[in-house]
């Protein structure tokens, strides 16, 4: 089976309710970055990022999968499929997708404060258990936060990425305005010979000249397409 290796952003999940970062009207114009994504922000006022992150979490239970995120788990079916994913929601997973990179952490899980990328301490939260407190506390006595990887972050899986993105067969890039490293610089290490896709409403400022299949739709319609062109390739 191919390998097909898919990069997705917040496009992915706008269909399903969950606003994207820089579209007009999206989560950075109304939250601060600095304020709520920042390891700096969390030490200032450590209470409203737990809370930014609360809300989002309390937003998953009333959104689901769309049928982008659906199409792209019966890909399993016929690729051997990987979804990179800079999202923190866990759509994915809930559509069926079973090898998933999440790149920016996830909104499911806390870790410590202390040691954010200690196994130890990372814990996936139930439902019931969504709201987290000033007070909570992890494994090793730190303040409980959000297992989200914050601008001037390293993110750890990046090189998880690399090595799957290395063997694509056909790579496919979905809602992600591509503004963001080390995520965005992951086309850059897909081999010469791969079919690469890209799916956006909008156009996207890729940085390379290689050829690249543009499907300008949303994310259902475009998967939609994608499946149509896949199968005529
Ligand atoms: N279907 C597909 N793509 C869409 C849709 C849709 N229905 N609606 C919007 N888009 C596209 C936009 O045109 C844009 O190119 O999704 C992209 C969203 O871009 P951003 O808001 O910049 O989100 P993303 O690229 O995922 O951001 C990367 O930045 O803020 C950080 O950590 C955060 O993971 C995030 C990272």
């Amino acid at each position: 089976m191919k390998n097909l290796v898919i990069l997705t952003g917040a496009g992915m999940s706008a269909e399903s309710g969950i606003s994207t970062f820089r579209d007009a009207g999206g989560l950075w114009d109304c939250y601060p970055v600095e304020q709520v994504a920042t390891p700096e922000g969390y030490q200032r006022d450590p209470a409203l990022v737990i809370n930014f992150y609360n809300e989002r979490r309390k937003q998953l239970l009333e959104v689901k999968p769309n049928h982008g995120h659906e199409l792209l788990a019966e890909f399993e079916k016929d690729y051997h499929v990987t979804v990179i994913t800079q999202n923190i929601d866990n759509l994915h997973e809930r559509a069926g997708s079973s090898h998933i990179i999440h790149l920016h952490g996830e909104l499911t899980k806390v870790c410590s404060t202390r040691d954010p990328y200690n196994p130890h301490y990372i814990k996936e939260l139930k439902p019931e258990e969504y709201e987290v407190k000033l007070g909570d506390k992890a494994g090793d006595g730190s303040q409980l936060r959000p297992f989200i990887v914050w601008f001037g972050e390293a993110v750890p899986e990046i090189e998880k990425a690399i090595l799957c993105v290395e063997k694509a067969d056909i790579f496919v890039i979905i809602g992600t305005s591509l503004n963001v490293y080390p995520a965005a610089g992951l086309l850059h290490y897909v081999p010469g010979g791969a079919e690469v896709y890209l799916i956006d409403p909008k156009p996207v400022e890729t940085h390379t000249s290689r050829l690249i299949h543009v499907i300008r739709k949303g994310a259902s319609d475009g998967v939609d397409e994608l499946k149509g062109a896949l199968r005529v390739g």
